[in-house]
C-alpha cells in the first residue's frame, strides 16, 4: 500500500557549526576546545581542523538557496557558543547574534524550518580550561547561553535541541581521549560530566518553557542500540548492561527525571557515583515533565557479548579504525563484535534499518508508546566516486531510502515520529575523519574554491520531498 509521510512530518537535513562554518577567528568569535584540540599533532586525520571547514560562514546564502531548490523542509544546524559568548560567559558578541539572525531569516524567507541545536560539541576553550563539563560552572554558563539564544532567536526558532549526542562527546572526552579534553579512562570525570550535562539540559528546558515561546525543546541522543549477539543469557545481560550505560543513563534523567537504579548501584559499587543533590533531581523531574521530544541520531546498531571476567581493556584507537578493531568499553563488562555475514559500511558500521525500529520499540517499552521522536541524524559516511560530470552516490541513496522506508513502517505501526534529518546536507568536516568520509547531498571541491556541486542523491532527495516519500518502496 502506498503511503506518504504525514503532513506534519518534517523532511530535513542537518549540519553542525564546527563542521561547516570555518571563519574561526572572524567577527569576534572566541576560541573553542576543538580549535585547540585539532591543533594537537595526530588528533585528527591528516591534522585537519575547522578553520575553514566548508566556509558556510561566507557561503550560507548559497547553501540555503541550494536547500530551497531541493525543497528541504527543515534545516537542523547548531550555534557556535563562542560566536555568542567568546569566553563562554560574560560579554555577548553582537556580530555572532547577527550571523545567526541572518541564517535563520534566510531559512524562513524560503519557508525552511530552522531546527537549532545549542550544543554540538564546540565548548568555549575558556570553560574547558576551568574543568569543562566536570565543573558545574560550565552547566550554569550553558544555561545563560541557551537563554540568550531563546531571547534573541526564539521569536522565529520553534524547535530546539539542548545537547547533541552526550554519549559520544563525553565518552570520547573522558574515556577514550579521542575528543577534547582528551582524558583517558577518567571515569570520575566522566560521570561528573554526565551529571552536569543533565543539570544543564534540565535547567535550559525549564528556562525555555518559562518564556512561553510556544515552541518545542528536546535532547538528541546518539542511538546505537545494543543487541545480544545471540540468545545466550549472559549475552542478553551484557546487552542490557550496555544499554544502561549507553542509552538509559542519558535518556532516563531526561524522560523520567531520575537515573536507572541499576546504574546507581553499579556506580556505587565502583565508588564512582558523583554527588547527586536532591535539588538536582527535583529539577530533572520538573524538566522531564516539560521536555517535548527525543531526537535519535541513528547510524547503526551494535552486536554485543559478555566480556565479564576479561581484564578491563580500553581501545584507544580512533573511531576511524573502528571497523577493524574490537572495542572493549570502559567497564570491561561487554564487548562489541562484528558478526560475519552482516552488512557493514566502509567504516565497519552495521547497516540495519530494521534495528532502528527494534530500538524504538525498546524505548517505547521504557518511556511509553507515544514518546515524540525525530530522527535527528541518519546517513551514510562513504568515499564517493567524484569522477565525471555527476557524482553517483548510489550507496547513499540506497541507505537513506531503506531507512526512510523503515521510518514509514514505524509510523504505520503507530510510532510518533515527526521528522527525519539526513546527515548531512553538505559534505563537511568529520571530527576525526577529515574530509575523507562524506555524508552530503552536496559535494565541496577543496581544490576549486570550495565549489559546491549537487550529487545524484541531491536530486533523489528532492524527488522524495516533492512526492512526500510516496514512491520510496518502488525506487
Ligand atoms: C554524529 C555527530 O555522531 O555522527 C556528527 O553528531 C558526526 O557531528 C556524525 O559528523 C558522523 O560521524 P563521523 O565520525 O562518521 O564523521
Amino acid at each position: 500500500m502506498r503511503m506518504k509521510f504525514p503532513n506534519d512530518f518534517l523532511i530535513g537535513a542537518a549540519t553542525a557549526a564546527y563542521q561547516v562554518e570555518g571563519a574561526v577567528k572572524e567577527d569576534g568569535k572566541g576560541v573553542s576546545n576543538w580549535d585547540v584540540f585539532s591543533r594537537i599533532e595526530g588528533k585528527t586525520l591528516n591534522n585537519t581542523n575547522g578553520d575553514i571547514a566548508v566556509d558556510f560562514y561566507h557561503h550560507y546564502r548559497e547553501d540555503i538557496a541550494l536547500m530551497a531548490e531541493m525543497g528541504l523542509e527543515s534545516y537542523r544546524f547548531s550555534i557556535a557558543w563562542t560566536r555568542i559568548y567568546p569566553d563562554g560567559t560574560g560579554r555577548v558578541n553582537q556580530k555572532g547574534i547577527e550571523f545567526y539572525n541572518a541564517v535563520i531569516d534566510e531559512c524562513l524567507n524560503y519557508g525552511i524550518v530552522p531546527f537549532v541545536t545549542l550544543y554540538h560539541w564546540d565548548l568555549p576553550q575558556a570553560l574547558e580550561e576551568n574543568g569543562g563539563w566536570t565543573n558545574r560552572n560550565t552547566a550554569e554558563a550553558f544555561v545563560k547561553f541557551a537563554e540568550t539564544c531563546f531571547d534573541c532567536f526564539g521569536d522565529r526558532v520553534k524547535h530546539w535541541i539542548t545537547f547533541n549526542e552526550s554519549v559520544y562527546f563525553l565518552r570520547f572526552g573522558y574515556i577514550t581521549g579521542a575528543h577534547p579534553p582528551g582524558h583517558r579512562n577518567d571515569q570520575e570525570g566522566f560521570f561528573k560530566a554526565i551529571h552536569n550535562m543533565h543539570y544543564a539540559h534540565a535547567a535550559a528546558v525549564i528556562a525555555y518553557k518559562k518564556r512561553r515561546q510556544y515552541g518545542e525543546i528536546g535532547f538528541s541522543h546518539g542511538f546505537a542500540p545494543n543487541f545480544p549477539l545471540n540468545d545466550c543469557e549472559s549475552n542478553q545481560g551484557a546487552a542490557l548492561h550496555a544499554n544502561m550505560f549507553e542509552t538509559y543513563i542519558y535518556l532516563d534523567p531526561v524522560m523520567k527525571g531520575s537515573y536507572p537504579e541499576y546504574v546507581l548501584d553499579s556506580l556505587r559499587d565502583r565508588s564512582l557515583l558523583p554527588e547527586i543533590k536532591e535539588e538536582d533531581l527535583k529539577l530533572f523531574s520538573e524538566a522531564s515533565r516539560l521536555v517535548d521530544f527525543i531526537g535519535l541520531n541513528y547510524y547503526h546498531p551494535n552486536a554485543v557479548r559478555n566480556a565479564k571476567g576479561s581484564e578491563i581493556q580500553i581501545d584507544y584507537s580512533r573511531e576511524a579504525s573502528a571497523g577493524k578493531t574490537r572495542q572493549f568499553y570502559f567497564d570491561g563488562m561487554y564487548e562489541i563484535v562484528k558478526p560475519e555475514g552482516r552488512e557493514y559500511t566502509k567504516w565497519g558500521w552495521e547497516v540495519s534499518p530494521e534495528s532502528l525500529l527494534e530500538g524504538i520499540r525498546i524505548l517505547q517499552d521504557r518511556y511509553g508508546d507515544q514518546i515524540k521522536l525525530y530522527i535527528t541524524e541518519n546517513g551514510l559516511g562513504d568515499v564517493d566516486d567524484v569522477q565525471g560530470e555527476r557524482i553517483q552516490d548510489t550507496p547513499r541513496i540506497d541507505f537513506i531510502r531503506r531507512h526512510l522506508i523503515a521510518v514509514k513502517q514505524g509510523i504505520r505501526e503507530g510510532m510518533n515520529i515527526k521528522g527525519y534529518f539526513a546527515w548531512s546536507f553538505i559534505d563537511l568536516l568529520s571530527w576525526l575523519n577529515g574530509f575523507e568520509k562524506q555524508y552530503g547531498f552536496v559535494y565541496v571541491d577543496h581544490n576549486d574554491n570550495l565549489k559546491r556541486s549537487k550529487k545524484q542523491s541531491y536530486y533523489w532527495y528532492q524527488h522524495v520531498i516533492a512526492t512526500r516519500g510516496e514512491q520510496l518502496e518502488e525506487e
